[in-house]
């Protein structure tokens, strides 16, 4: 018992763990993840319905999207970018290795005749001949993939672009991090029972830490706070 508390309250490497699939991907999580995602005032999983509009809106006009232009979103979750923009009739392709948010995305396209290619698959993998005038990758996903990872999905979207396409995506700046506190709290089914259907103890701790990146004399801090359930780990960025 005691081994198993220093276990989940031990400082991990920056990016030791990439538990994204699971926290997407499972049974129970990926049902609360779907419900965050459709809250249209919650800014979890996706941000809030209204700024959603606002930046789509944002983003048609300044990327000129429309019945000419191909757009992908890698983790599109359940298509609420990926929608929006394929009403303009550009040609939309989303990805994600959620099969409950694809599924639901590819409902929600059917039901609006809305044509949208949808990948049910890990973006690190993703291969396709297709090229496209704009990528986006939308609520931080980057910042929560290792530096190797960033630079493998860098070199995808290098290749992806035509030439003169758009990456869009946004990422944490230094003030969030700066803002941010390292903690260590448990909570009986914390977050409301997120985590599981059983009942659970839920250890969230967070831990700042900094690394060096290779190509920068910058150090370049990273916020990676760790939440672990029994048999679960998940680090955030
Ligand atoms: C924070 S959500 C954002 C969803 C969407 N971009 C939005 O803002 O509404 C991250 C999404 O990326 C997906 N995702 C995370 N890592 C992935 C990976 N390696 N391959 C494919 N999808 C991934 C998750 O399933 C989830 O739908």
């Amino acid at each position: 018992m005691f081994d198993e508390l220093e276990k989940i309250n031990a400082k991990p490497k920056p990016f030791e763990f990439y538990t994204a699939a699971e926290l997407w991907t499972d049974e129970h999580t990926s049902a609360q993840m779907l419900q965050f995602h459709l809250n249209e005032s919650l800014d979890l999983s996706s941000r809030n319905h209204a700024f959603i509009n606002r930046s789509v809106e944002w983003i048609i006009s300044r990327f000129n999207i429309g019945p000419d232009k191909s757009v992908a979103d890698f983790g599109c979750g359940p298509g609420l970018y990926t929608t929006r923009l394929a009403k303009t009739g550009a040609d939309v392709t989303g990805i994600d290795f959620s099969p409950r948010s694809i599924e639901y995305a590819k409902t929600t396209a059917a039901e609006q005749n809305l044509h949208i290619t949808y990948i049910n698959q890990n973006y690190l993998e993703f291969e396709t001949d297709k090229r496209f005038d704009l990528i986006i990758m939308i609520f931080c996903d980057f910042c929560a993939l290792s530096p190797q990872q960033r630079t493998l999905l860098l070199n995808k979207y290098r290749t992806f672009l035509k030439p003169g396409g758009v990456l869009l995506m946004d990422v944490h700046s230094l003030n969030i991090f700066n803002e941010k506190e390292e903690s260590a709290t448990y909570e009986l089914n914390q977050l409301n029972g997120f985590w599981s259907a059983d009942k659970y103890y839920g250890f969230v701790n967070s831990f700042k830490g900094t690394s060096k990146n290779s190509n920068s004399t910058m150090p370049m801090p990273r916020f990676y706070p760790v939440t672990v359930v029994p048999g679960f780990c998940f680090p955030h960025f």
